[in-house]
């Protein structure tokens, strides 16, 4: 007699959940990364005890069909591909169809979603896999869903949570870095009703990175456009006076995905040598197009670490952007009309950008406190409110 096995439904999810969802960051990662595939304007997050007790997510996406609702709980069920040669033309950020089901073998989940020209909503609810409610409910159009008691039937993985106040750090890290990829979407963290984070989704990076990293990191950006194709490039370059001792903010997105890339960083920092000292680390935004074929987006489950054709020509594209840049010539500027009166690194030095480094009245932003030991729930609405709303500084 063999001994091989068929694992069951439940068991196959809650294995392939031990990739996708390791902590609380990652179920958030997956559910903002689906409202915004569901052309979402408006994102909003509420986190309980780190997202271990809860994760709420409302958009104003376009919901799902009422049949739909079930089905996207299944392994294997997308609506964003139909056949493996999709994934080389994949312009959305999920595409694997098992983000859903392994959230829920892992933890209890409720949906409650209305396409806007239906006339009823539904609601869902599984518990560790496992169906408990399905029914048609009045709601708005858009979708809500919670993931509560995250790893509740998972002891191993539970035992591997952080405290509270480092998961909260870790998705305020998170959907900071998410906002910065979609200045067009406005999105909320709020923890324990404390703001963590807003952005006001006008559309303008400025705005995105002022509400994220707050005005001393923004004053410290020159623009960055150019490449060569078939790569474009856009975003913005640190000036060395806000040059970190990490590269936690150097930010790489490709079609719009954040991505990390060992040859990106190399090329940031290669060109950055003669401009900063050793052991410091330039602060770059950097949005880089191209063909979908030149990528390979299902390189890793969480799809944060992308394959690229050509690592050589990007290599080449990125530094000759950022070397023409820092010159102060070159590279064509673009972006808003104070952005343009930065355009090199002499003159932006000579700006205004010396003073406000000196002036240390700089808040913390929501990601630079949040990699603070201690500070994910701790109150502070003070800061809180100094980095919400739009600019102020025109
Ligand atoms: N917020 C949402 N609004 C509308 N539809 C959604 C939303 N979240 C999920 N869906 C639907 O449910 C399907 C399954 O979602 P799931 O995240 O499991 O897979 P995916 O996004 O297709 O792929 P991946 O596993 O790579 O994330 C999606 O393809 C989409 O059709
Ligand atoms: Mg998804």
């Amino acid at each position: 007699m063999g001994r091989v096995i068929v694992l069951d439904e439940i068991t196959a999810n809650q294995i392939a959940a031990g990739e996708v969802v390791e902590r609380p960051a990652s179920v958030v990662k997956e559910l903002v990364e689906n409202a915004l595939d569901a052309g979402a304007a408006t994102v909003s997050l509420e986190i309980k005890n780190g997202g271990i007790a809860s994760i709420r997510i409302t958009d104003d996406g376009e919901g799902f069909y009422e049949d739909d609702v079930l089905l996207a709980f299944e392994r294997y069920a997308t609506s964003k591909l139909r056949s493996a040669d999709d994934i080389n033309k994949i312009l959305t950020l999920g595409f694997r169809g098992e983000a859903l089901p392994s959230v829920a073998s892992v933890s209890r989940v409720r949906v409650t979603t209305r396409r806007r020209d239906a006339e009823f909503g539904k609601t869902v609810e599984i518990h560790g896999g496992q169906l408990v409610r399905d029914e048609r409910v009045g709601c708005p159009a858009g979708t809500t869903i919670v993931v509560s008691e995250l790893f509740y039937n998972v002891p191993a993985r539970y035992k591997f949570l952080k405290k509270d106040a480092a998961e909260a750090a870790q998705i305020s890290e998170l959907v900071g870095r998410l906002a910065i990829g979609r200045p067009d979407v406005s999105f909320s963290l709020r923890s324990q009703n404390t703001q963590l984070l807003y952005t006001p989704g006008t559309g303008s990076l400025a705005d995105a990175v002022f509400a994220v990293f707050g005005k001393e990191i923004l004053d410290g950006l020159v623009p960055v456009s150019g490449g060569q194709p078939p790569y474009a490039l856009s975003g913005y370059l640190g000036l060395p006076e806000i040059a970190r001792g990490n590269r936690n903010l150097q930010l790489f997105y490709v079609n719009g995905r954040f991505i990390r890339n060992r040859v990106l960083h190399q090329a940031v920092e290669e060109a950055y040598q003669t401009h900063l000292l050793k052991k410091k680390h330039p602060v770059t935004i950097l949005n880089i197009t191209m063909d979908t074929g030149l990528l390979d987006v299902n390189a890793h489950p969480t799809k944060t670490e992308v394959r690229f054709v050509n690592e050589g020509e990007l290599f080449r594209a990125v530094y000759h952007a950022i070397t023409a840049t820092l010159r102060g010539g070159g590279a064509d500027v673009g972006g808003d009309a104070e952005a343009a009166g930065k355009s090199g690194m002499e003159t932006a030095e000579l700006s205004s950008v010396k003073a406000a480094g000196k002036s240390g009245t700089a808040e913390l932003s929501g990601m630079e406190r949040a990699a603070q030991p201690d500070a994910g729930d701790a109150g502070a609405d003070v800061d809180a409110a100094a980095r919400c709303g739009v600019r102020q500084d025109g």
